[in-house]
Order: C-alpha cells, then structure tokens, then sequence
C-alpha cells in the first residue's frame, strides 16, 4: 500500500501546479459566469456583499449565492450529486448500509461511473453526501469528505498526505492532540516533524529550504490564544518548494474563513464546533481538490471513519442556521471583547479583530468575521479566576466551543489541570486566563452576567 516518496513527492507537485492553475483569473471568471437554470435570478438576488471578498473560486455548479444561501440549499436544491428523487425539503435519512442493484448490467453501469449511486455505507452515503455538498460550496472546494471526527479528519490528512520518509512542519500552537498525534505517532511510522513557531516566517522558510517538506499544518486562528498565520504568504512559500498546505480552519468557521481561496491546498475543520453549531453531534471535514480528497478518501474508507446518517443529519440540519449564528457569535464576541480590553478587572484580552492584536491585520485581510472565541487574562490568581467562573450563571463550564450555548473554561483547570508550570508555560497558559465561546444568547444577557460575575472577584 505504501507508495515511494518520491512517487508521492512527484504527484503532490503536480497537484500544486494544478491548485494554482485552477485558481488563476481566467478561470475564476469561467467560474463566476456559470448558472443553473432557473434559480440565477433568485441566487444573484440573494448575494451578501459580506461574501464578496471570499468568493475567489465557487464551487463548481453554483453560482455566486451568498453563504448562508448555500448553507441552507446546497446539496439540496442546489444539487450535485446528492440526494436524488425526493421532493422532500427535509433531507431524508438514508440509514441503509448497503445499496442494492436491479441487474448485473445496473451494476456495471455504476462501476464505470456511468450512474451515480452508492454501494457500501463506509464508502459512501446519500444523506452524507448532501453535507458534503453544502461543506463543498462553502469553501469553494472541489471536494469534500465528511468524518467521524475533526481528529479523524486530521489523522487521515496527514496518513494519507504524507508517505514514510516524508517530513511535515507544524506550529508550536496547533490543536495540542494534533500535535502530540504528530510527535508521538507519526514519528514511529518513519515520518520527521518540525515545529516552528507561528509568527516566525524566517524559522519557517529555513525549513522549507531543506527541500523535504512534504506538509505545512497549523491551525488559523489557534485556540486558545487566537493566533493567525498568514495564509496566502505561507502557501506562496509552501508551494514554491513543492510542500502542501493544511489549515485547520475550526476557530473561524467557513463563514469568516476560506482558506482555499487563500491559497491551501487542504482545510479541516472540527465540524463538531460551528459546522453542527449544537454541542449534540461529533465530527470532522476536510475539503481540497477532487485529486487530493481522493487520495485521503481511500485512507479513510481503511480507517473506518465513516460519519453515522443520523450525525449527518443532524449536522446538515444545524448547517442551516450557521450564517446566523456565526454573525450573530462574531458580532457578541467584538462587542464583549471591546468591553472587556477596557475593564479594570481584565489584563489582556486575546481577540484578533482588535486593534492591539498583533494578528489584527493578518485576520482583517484574510478573514470576514473573527469568530466566537475570546480569550481573557482576569486581574486575579487561579483561585479568583475559579471564583468568577463559579459565580458566572448563563455559560455552562465545559470545552469544545461554536455551539448555541455559551461556554466557558479556565484552561489551567481543564485540559491542563494537573501539568507542570513548564508545560503551561511552554503552551502560554497562565492561570489566570479564560476560554468564553459566544453562543447566540442576547448580548445583554451575557454581558450583565460577565460584569456580575467579576465584581465577585
Ligand atoms: C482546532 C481544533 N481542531 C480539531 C479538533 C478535534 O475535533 P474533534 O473533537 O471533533 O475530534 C478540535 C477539538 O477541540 C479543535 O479545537
């Protein structure tokens, strides 16, 4: 099963050039003309001007139509290759998992790509592939797999991406399960890593100048400090040594980020977060070109991280309302995050869309919106920040973030409870600092709250 470096090596370049060509501007305005019959009028009708600066490449089939537009009917009404003889306007949900065929000629004819339809629930589904088809449009991808899990997504990437022998450079601030799947595993099957630090572009090109760098993986925005890398300067790099780029885009959602259009080659998502939008369902996407999803989709049926209809479902369902959420998360979370860079009780606050960031202008060029994070140092120790968090009423204690309901943690209490000050201090993590995922409550709500709850310190 393994292929040879330099076979893998030869085709991911060939893969570069051809991203590039597909994005050039001749081709983007064959894309924009496209339209499907019937719907051009309402769908030119419907464009948000927001979307405007991230509609660098649709994807194929659809014409210009606003994201929320897409959330709501690609896959559906919009459809490619999704669901088929249905007039239901809810997605129906295929739980089958195992197609059957009305003749041996019938099944030819699928085998030979001659009729669209499915055969093997890990291989594929109706219900999945409608989200897929929304996750697709969204990012202006030519492809996308849906996963169990946004480690899954991650964890099949790099499988499938990088050979034994291979060689993949990381940030010192990418998701920490990522990164210990990539130190402690990845380097046991003969594959090297590197971590750079995110803001250290020269550190970066000094490894790219190896010539062995088969994958750059970081997350854009990073959790919990909301750090942003420069995407199209990393992929320009990237790309002129033949090295493939990954963002895992989870923190921005593919409302405020679409780092295809930006120039990766690859972008993941933890779909468990703003994609499902509801704390209920887990899993992962990674979307990219048809060539590349291909290849990781034959690692992924061997891995088995076929998502469950039902999740899909769900999934699909929740996708519906992303825009709204999202906006409605972002415009809370600058609100909130303007308020509390001024409080007296608050030392810093870790949010890009503020001026003081040193990410401010790197996410205001490459990003519509900043997301539903925010991070915050409190004037106080480890136990005054427990008693803040304690005397907050609205946001549950818990991880994970993007979903309706707010949620707050206090990272040296939860995923580092326990780990030494060196590792905490490796990591940025101080005591005193605070996760708040924004969800759709009222702003007023959530701000009477965070103010009660920090006269209690
Ligand atoms: C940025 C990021 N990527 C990936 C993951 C993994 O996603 P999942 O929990 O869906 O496997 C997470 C989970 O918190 C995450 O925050």
């Amino acid at each position: 099963m393994a292929r040879s470096s330099s076979v893998v090596k030869a085709s991911l370049r060939k893969q570069s050039r051809q991203l590039r060509a597909r994005r050039s501007p001749k081709q983007f305005q064959r894309a924009t003309t496209f339209s499907l019959p019937g719907v051009k009028g309402f769908f030119a009708a419907a464009e948000h001007p927001q979307q405007q600066e991230n509609a660098a490449a649709p994807a194929p089939g659809y014409t210009s139509a606003s994201d929320g537009t897409l959330a709501v009917h690609a896959g559906e009404k919009l459809r490619k290759n999704g669901m088929a003889d249905t007039d239901s306007i809810a997605t129906p949900i295929v739980s089958g998992t195992t197609h059957w065929f009305k003749s041996s000629d019938d099944l030819i004819a699928f085998k030979e790509g001659r009729r669209h339809s499915f055969e093997y629930g890990r291989y594929g589904n109706p219900t999945v592939s409608v989200l897929e088809e929304k996750i697709n449009a969204l990012e202006r991808a030519e492809a996308t797999l849906v996963t169990s899990s946004g480690m899954n997504a991650i964890v099949a990437t790099l499988l499938a991406l990088v050979p034994p022998g291979g060689h993949v450079v990381t940030t010192t601030d990418c998701y920490c399960e990522a990164r210990a799947f990539i130190r402690e595993r990845l380097s046991k099957m003969g594959i090297r890593s590197t971590f750079v630090d995110l803001n250290d572009i020269e550190a970066l090109k000094a490894v790219l100048d190896q010539g062995d760098v088969t994958l750059f993986y970081t997350d854009s925005p990073t959790n919990p400090h909301l750090k942003c890398i420069d995407i199209k300067l990393v992929a320009d790099l990237c790309h002129r040594k033949g090295t493939l780029v990954c963002i895992d885009s989870t923190l921005a959602s593919p409302i405020n980020q679409k780092p295809l259009t930006l120039g990766a080659d690859i972008v993941v998502h933890s779909a468990t977060k703003y994609i499902a939008g509801h704390h209920d369902v887990i899993a992962g996407c990674i979307s990219g070109s048809e060539t590349l999803i291909k290849t990781i989709r034959a690692w992924h049926q061997d891995l088995g991280g076929a998502i469950s209809p039902d999740a899909a479902y769900m999934i699909i369902r929740g996708l519906k309302t992303m825009a709204l959420r999202v906006e409605t998360q972002n415009r809370t979370s600058l609100r909130m995050a303007r308020l509390l860079e001024n409080h007296p009780k608050i030392e810093h606050v870790y949010y890009p869309a503020l001026k003081r960031s040193p990410w401010h202008q790197i996410a205001k060029s490459q990003m519509t919106g900043f997301g539903g994070v925010v991070s915050f140092e409190v004037a106080s120790d480890l136990h005054g920040v427990m008693r803040f968090i304690d005397a907050l009423e609205m946001p549950f204690i818990a991880t994970s973030l993007g979903g309706c309901e707010s949620l707050v943690q206090q990272p040296a209490v939860m995923s580092f409870w326990g780990k030494s000050d060196e590792e905490k201090g490796k990591n940025g993590i101080k005591d005193n600092l605070v996760r708040f995922s924004f969800g759709i409550e009222k702003f007023e709500d959530l701000r009477d709250d965070i103010l009660q709850a920090l006269e209690k310190i």
